[in-house]
């Protein structure tokens, strides 16, 4: 299993699986074949990943640690990047198709429409993490605040499922699903520092950059 993670290959391999969507989706563009309403389609399905992505990003410590593959960590930043790289995918098919490119309307439109203003909001903040995600914004900004930073991932999660929530018309079941989801990996973080706290379970040599 070691082998595995620390192989590059492996690294490779989650790089052209998370693309998957993005191929499917442009394959289904070019053939004009997402369906009677394709935007519609972009926009369930970009958002839809961006919130696994999210999942994904935040699942890696809880595995990291409970497993104890500390090279699970390899992966986690690729995985919040495509958590962005969907967000911006997912903005786009709604500024564009939907808004005309109109950021006055939008503006309104983001005001307005409660699920649209925690939408934006989640992506507004997931944009510094993108940007500081590499190893010199980590040495810049110093572990410490690199990641109390970087834990506001959780608040994005959170509010990309009220965004989801808001927006379903009766079956919340998937958002629902989502939540419970953000909620037992925020649940297991909180009960992480406090075993911490406690100095029960001192932390691992990666800690500087581990936290989220
Ligand atoms: C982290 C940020 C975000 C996440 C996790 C997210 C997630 C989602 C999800 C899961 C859906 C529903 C997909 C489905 O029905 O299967 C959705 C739909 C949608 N989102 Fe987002 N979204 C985010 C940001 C945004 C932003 C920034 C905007 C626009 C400013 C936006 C506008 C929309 C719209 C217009 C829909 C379709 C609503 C409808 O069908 O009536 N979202 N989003």
């Amino acid at each position: 299993m070691r082998k595995l993670l620390t192989s590059k290959w492996t690294k490779v391999v989650v790089f052209f699986v998370s693309s998957i969507p993005f191929v499917l989706l442009s394959w289904g563009l070019l053939r004009n074949d997402l369906g009677i309403n394709p935007v519609e389609t972009l926009q369930h399905t970009t958002g839809d990943w961006t919130l696994r992505f999210l999942v994904f990003t935040l699942a890696i410590t809880p595995l990291r640690k409970t497993f104890k593959l500390p090279e699970l960590i390899r992966f986690r930043r690729m995985l919040g990047l495509f958590a962005f790289f969907y967000v911006v995918l997912h903005f786009v098919t709604y500024l564009g198709p939907d808004q005309s490119f109109n950021f006055s309307g939008m503006w309104d439109d983001v005001a307005k429409r409660k699920f649209v203003t925690v939408g934006f909001a989640a992506f507004v903040l997931l944009i510094p993490l993108a940007i500081t995600s590499t190893t010199g914004w980590i040495r810049r900004l110093g572990g410490k605040r690199w990641q109390a930073l970087h834990r506001s991932i959780y608040v994005c999660a959170i509010l990309g499922v009220i965004h989801y929530y808001w927006l379903v018309k009766s079956d919340v079941r998937k958002p629902v699903f989502y939540g419970v989801l953000v909620g037992i990996l925020l649940l297991w973080r909180v009960w992480d520092a406090y075993i911490r706290g406690k100095g029960s379970a001192p932390s691992t040599a990666n800690s500087r950059v581990t936290a989220v």
